[in-house]
């Protein structure tokens, strides 16, 4: 009767996921490792600062605790090491931008999972039929918060990037769809001999100019106003799209592959990358679930594995294609014209 391997553990542990992801997202939402970097403090310390209720404030301070966000030594809580690193407000590697936007607007856009999975209908801004980015863009908080959180996203990957593709061979890029411009920055930051352009909506140029400014990179790097569905992509050696094919439907996708070749020059290299799905479809559970996450957010976003992207790059006219890992669940696909 007790031999009987199975167990709900795993079960109850997705089911619940959401009370973990939760605490972590509350934290980064009051600042606590922003507070904590600076001071670690008691728990009456803490509650006073943070304007935490009495009843919840030992449960959720020792929960984080339990996750392992944060320490505790002799009632004194402080930071974890990547909390400390990632969390805090005040340092270069924050990366809490993406929590903010789960925290704000995907969470209570997976909760109409449900809805979205039976009606294949966005349930974010994009609800009624308008582009996500636009209904995004008109309310400035939103479009700082998202821009962002694109940078919080794709930071590591990012610097990966910057230093793991064959640079010499080129002196010009442009990152398409560059939001803050991090991609542009990361690259050059690591190889100054190139010069590149963030092309986006015209509505993000001044994030991408403050961000590169605060960089010091204002010399390397300049900003490109379009709509890559209504305007040609700047000529460049390089043509980068980091989550951008991703958000659109197929259809979408082919065009944004056909413009980056006509852009390019002949041997000019086009890199795509996002959360790849594996190939067989069962083991790169974040790309799966990033689809998922496209389904509630966009009209017709999808992600995709190697083998599609490859596919359609090749159809679009591209002579050699290849997948390379960058980090994490991230995967670039690299063609050449
Ligand atoms: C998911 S974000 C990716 C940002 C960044 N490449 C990264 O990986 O972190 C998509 C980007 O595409 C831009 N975008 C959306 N629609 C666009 C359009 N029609 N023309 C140009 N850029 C667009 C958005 O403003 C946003 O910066």
């Amino acid at each position: 009767m007790f031999d009987n391997p199975l167990t709900p553990d795993h079960i109850l542990q997705t089911g619940t996921a959401f009370w973990a992801s939760k605490a972590l997202l509350s934290a980064v939402e009051i600042e606590l490792f922003t507070e904590l970097a600076k001071q670690a403090e008691d728990l009456q310390a803490l509650q006073n600062r943070l304007g935490l209720h009495e009843r919840g404030a030992q449960d959720f301070l020792d929960t984080l605790v339990a996750l392992g966000f944060l320490n505790r030594e002799k009632g004194i809580y402080s930071n974890a090491p990547e909390t400390d690193l990632f969390l805090d407000k005040n340092k270069e590697s924050y990366m809490g931008g993406i929590l903010e936007m789960a925290n704000n607007r995907l969470y209570p856009t997976w909760a109409h999972l449900t809805t979205a999975l039976k009606t294949g209908q966005p349930q974010s801004e994009e609800k009624d039929g308008d582009d996500l980015f636009l209904e995004l863009y008109a309310d400035p908080a939103k479009l700082k918060e998202f821009l962002g959180a694109m940078t919080g996203v794709s930071r590591g990957a990012n610097m990966t990037m910057a230093q793991q593709l064959p640079w010499s061979d080129y002196s010009t890029f442009a990152d398409v769809g560059t939001a803050q411009g991090d991609l542009a920055v990361q690259i050059a930051k690591a190889q100054p001999h190139l010069k590149g352009m963030g092309f986006d909506l015209p509505q993000v140029e001044p994030v991408f100019e403050d961000y590169v400014e605060a960089n010091r990179l204002s010399k390397n790097l300049s900003f490109v106003g379009g709509d890559f569905f209504t305007d040609d992509l700047p000529r460049a050696d390089v043509i980068l799209m980091g989550h951008i094919l991703h958000d659109w439907d197929l259809e979408q996708k082919n065009v944004l592959i056909a413009k980056a070749w006509q852009a390019l020059p002949e041997g000019g290299m086009f890199v795509v990358y996002d959360s790849l799905i594996d190939d067989e479809r069962r083991e790169n559970t974040f790309g799966l679930l990033m689809s998922l996450n496209m389904l509630v957010e966009t009209l017709g976003g999808f992600d995709y594995t190697g083998a599609d992207c490859i596919g359609w790059m090749k159809a679009a006219g591209f002579k050699e294609a290849r997948v390379e890992h960058l980090l994490g669940p991230d995967f670039m696909v690299v063609a050449v014209k």
